[in-house]
């Protein structure tokens, strides 16, 4: 099992200043050293957080496997192309989100921006709800890789499990039990059909040091990328020290 280290929120620090540091750049030297297997940056179409020249640097830098989250915006891709990162994970995008809501929904273009990005040899990856449909259009499509987004077993793990509800971040969801059991059926089942497929199996959203063991389980899923997790612990002990073990946790 692999794991992608999401560096988004050291930019998102840095741009609570709007100045020059933390720097994504020196993390992913830390990142590297920890034993990860690649950074993972999003690129966002209001650039709130990781912004054009990281996206170079980190990957000019040549240190490790970087893979950009990308909405399907024609702009990105076409920058994206350029760089050439190691793949491109196609994310929906909605300007009011305080993080990535849902899956990507396919479109008939997706088609025509997966051509165009594996044309020039980078990977690319589809984050998806786990829908049967949608894996099965992602193979039609060409994509090398679906990611299953684990947000609703991450926050439905967060009600059983924390006093989230107790918060004034409370999630509202009826019968978290219930519907925490169906969610991680549900994606047991998506990343069966999709190994079957010939697809390979990614997860990510929300996965933090209690709910990952349930996640590493589901023999077909092959990486995981984890951000916001990592990236707060790493604030009480360190993002190297962060991130080991979220790979001890993994292995
Ligand atoms: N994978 C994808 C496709 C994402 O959009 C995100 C969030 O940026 C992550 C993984 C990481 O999510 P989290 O920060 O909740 O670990």
């Amino acid at each position: 099992m692999k794991l992608g280290v999401n560096i988004d929120h050291i930019a998102t620090l840095r741009e609570a200043r709007k100045i020059n540091a933390p720097d994504p750049l020196e993390a992913i030297f830390i990142v590297k050293n920890a034993g990860a297997n690649q950074i993972t940056i999003h690129l966002r179409e209001d650039r709130r957080h990781i912004h054009d020249d990281d996206v170079r640097k980190i990957i000019e830098s040549h240190q490790i496997k970087v893979n950009v989250e990308s909405s399907t915006n024609k702009d990105i891709i076409d920058y994206l192309i350029k760089l050439k990162p190691h793949s491109i994970t196609l994310v929906p995008e909605n300007r009011m989100e305080v993080t990535t809501e849902g899956g990507l929904k396919i479109q008939n273009h997706t088609k025509e921006i997966i051509n165009k990005i594996k044309d020039n040899g980078i990977k690319v990856s589809l984050f998806l709800d786990p829908s049967n449909d949608d894996i099965q259009k992602a193979k039609e499509f060409n994509a090398d890789a679906i990611e299953l987004h684990t947000g609703l077993f991450a926050n439905l793990h967060l009600i059983l499990n924390t006093n989230i509800n107790q918060t004034h971040n409370k999630i509202n969801i009826e019968n978290p039990l219930q519907k925490y059991t169906a969610s991680l059926e549900k994606l047991k089942d998506s990343a069966k059909f999709a190994k079957k497929l010939g697809l390979k199996v990614y997860a990510g959203h929300g996965l933090n040091y209690q709910n990952v063991s349930e996640i590493i389980k589901i023999d077909e899923i092959s990486e995981l990328n984890i951000g916001h997790s990592i990236i707060a612990r790493a604030v009480f002990c360190g993002l190297e020290n962060a991130i080991k073990e979220m790979l001890n946790l993994i292995k």
